[in-house]
């Protein structure tokens, strides 16, 4: 069993989501002391921007690739072999400006390509993602609180653009913990902080 942790934050002190996904994988591990771990930290090590070279190598079918356009896509292949490798994914997200992390938008640039994590289909023009029989966590912490059907809902580009997009690569099975009200200080940030925790170390008996 392999455990892919992928951190997002740029802070590295501070940081809610940092702490709340390690202290759901401390007790994670408790109930599986099996299992592998991987660190991928966007916030510390950003992928690369994807350019109109990378574009260009990702279409080069595999017999008319060079060294530069296999060195283009090392980053790339480096990031996908370590999703295939992962049963479980939980991902640190805080929000920011109502959406994820660039290093994270980054991040699915570099590994959505045809062929590798997604097929696409001609004849009905549809995508099958390749990624299956994962399951993936989804840690967001924000100043607000963007439950779904409330008015602030709309607003929360974040969290429902990261569950399409990994059912788009194949992840179906997609928790979803939001830590709210981070940075207010007080009572409230405080409660909440403590319900989100309630709820991952509840989580991590059964995930
Ligand atoms: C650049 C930036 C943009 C942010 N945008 C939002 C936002 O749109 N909505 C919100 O509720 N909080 C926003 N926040 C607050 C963060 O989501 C909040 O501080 C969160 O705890 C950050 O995660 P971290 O503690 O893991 O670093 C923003 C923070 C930063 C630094």
């Amino acid at each position: 069993m392999q455990l892919l942790e992928i951190q997002s934050s740029v802070r590295q002190e501070r940081s809610v989501s940092r702490t709340l996904l390690s202290k759901f994988i401390y007790q994670w591990q408790s109930f599986h002391p099996e299992a592998q771990h991987q660190l991928r930290d966007l916030g510390q090590q950003p992928p690369a921007l994807i350019t109109s070279d990378w574009v260009a190598a990702n279409l080069t079918p595999l017999p008319d690739q060079t060294e530069e356009t296999k060195a283009l896509l090392v980053e790339s292949d480096t990031l996908i072999a370590e999703l295939f490798e992962a049963d479980c994914i939980v991902l640190g997200v805080p929000m920011y400006n109502f959406g994820i992390p660039a290093n994270l938008k980054a991040y699915f640039d570099n590994i959505i390509r045809v062929g590798r994590t997604v097929e696409y289909n001609r004849d009905t023009a549809t995508f099958n993602g390749l990624l299956t029989g994962k399951k993936a966590l989804i840690i967001s912490s924000r100043t607000g609180s963007y439950a779904p059907g409330t008015p602030a809902g709309a607003m929360d580009f974040c969290v429902p653009y990261l569950q399409f997009i990994l059912n788009f690569l194949g992840i179906q099975d997609v928790e979803y913990v939001e830590v709210p009200y981070q940075g207010m200080g007080g009572e409230m940030q405080q409660q909440a902080t403590e319900t989100a925790i309630a709820r991952l170390m509840e989580l991590a008996k059964t995930w």
